[in-house]
């Protein structure tokens, strides 16, 4: 919050920085805000995480760490349910991520950014399987119809994009799932790679 000051106020504290710097520069580290930062603030997730631990949430200098953005992306779509049960405002939206939101709230929190390993393909079909996904999608055929054949005419280019768009689906998937009675699945890192690399790999439109 910024605290309230009138105008004439506002012009004396210029004018004392002013005679307070005389001619010393201003330092270069006035520098632009990192954009990773602009999201996490703007997104709600600086409330939860940084002013004021929700339900413990662990604080913004425990989440930043050395991992890869599906390890990241695992995390969050974990604690989806819990965070949408737990919104701080009430009537808030959902945090809604476009790929490139994802892309520095990664590189924000992820520190040197360590890559991904390799997709194992083969395991991330069984992923989709147990994971209860094809409850809902199908996957080239007949199978879930409540939701979109997951085999194609995806224009999700990146791992960022695709992880925006697992993230953007949880509230509809948490809604979907209680309305079914099925649990919400949560994911493990690896699993989520694969299950990724999986899907891509059967992406016709690509
Ligand atoms: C309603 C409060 C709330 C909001 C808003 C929220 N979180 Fe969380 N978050 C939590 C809580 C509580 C936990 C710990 C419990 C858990 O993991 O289920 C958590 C856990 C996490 C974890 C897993 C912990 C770890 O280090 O792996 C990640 C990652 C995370 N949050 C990222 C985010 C990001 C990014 C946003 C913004 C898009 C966000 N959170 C918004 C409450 C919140
Ligand atoms: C309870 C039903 C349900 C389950 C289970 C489910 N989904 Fe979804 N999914 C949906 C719905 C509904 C949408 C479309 C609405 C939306 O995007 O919010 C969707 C959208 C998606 C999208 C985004 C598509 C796009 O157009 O961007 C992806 C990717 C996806 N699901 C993957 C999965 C994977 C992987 C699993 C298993 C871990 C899964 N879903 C499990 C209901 C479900």
């Amino acid at each position: 919050m910024r605290p309230f000051m009138g105008a004439g106020c506002q012009f004396l504290a210029v004018a004392t920085l002013g005679m307070a710097l005389g001619s010393v520069a201003l330092p270069a580290a006035a520098a632009e805000e990192h954009p990773g930062r602009v999201v996490f603030v703007s997104k709600g997730c600086a409330t939860c995480h940084e002013e004021r631990a929700v339900l413990q949430a662990p604080h913004l200098s425990v989440l930043r760490k050395d991992r890869s953005l599906f390890e990241l992306t695992a995390g969050m779509w974990n604690h989806a349910p819990l965070m949408w049960a737990n919104l701080p405002e009430p009537g808030l939206k959902w945090p809604r991520l476009s790929s490139r939101e994802m892309a520095v709230l990664g590189s924000y929190l992820n520190g040197s950014e360590p890559k991904d390993p390799p997709p194992d393909r083969g395991h991330g079909q069984l992923v989709l399987v147990s994971k209860g996904c094809l409850t809902c999608h199908a996957l080239g055929g007949p199978r879930g119809t409540a939701a979109r054949d997951l085999a194609g005419k995806f224009s999700l280019d990146s791992d960022a994009a695709w992880a925006a768009a697992m993230w953007n689906h949880a509230p509809t998937m948490i809604a979907m799932a209680a309305e079914k009675g099925i649990a919400y699945p949560s994911i493990e890192w690896k699993e989520l790679v694969d299950l990724v690399g999986f899907l891509r790999a059967n992406d016709k439109h690509r």
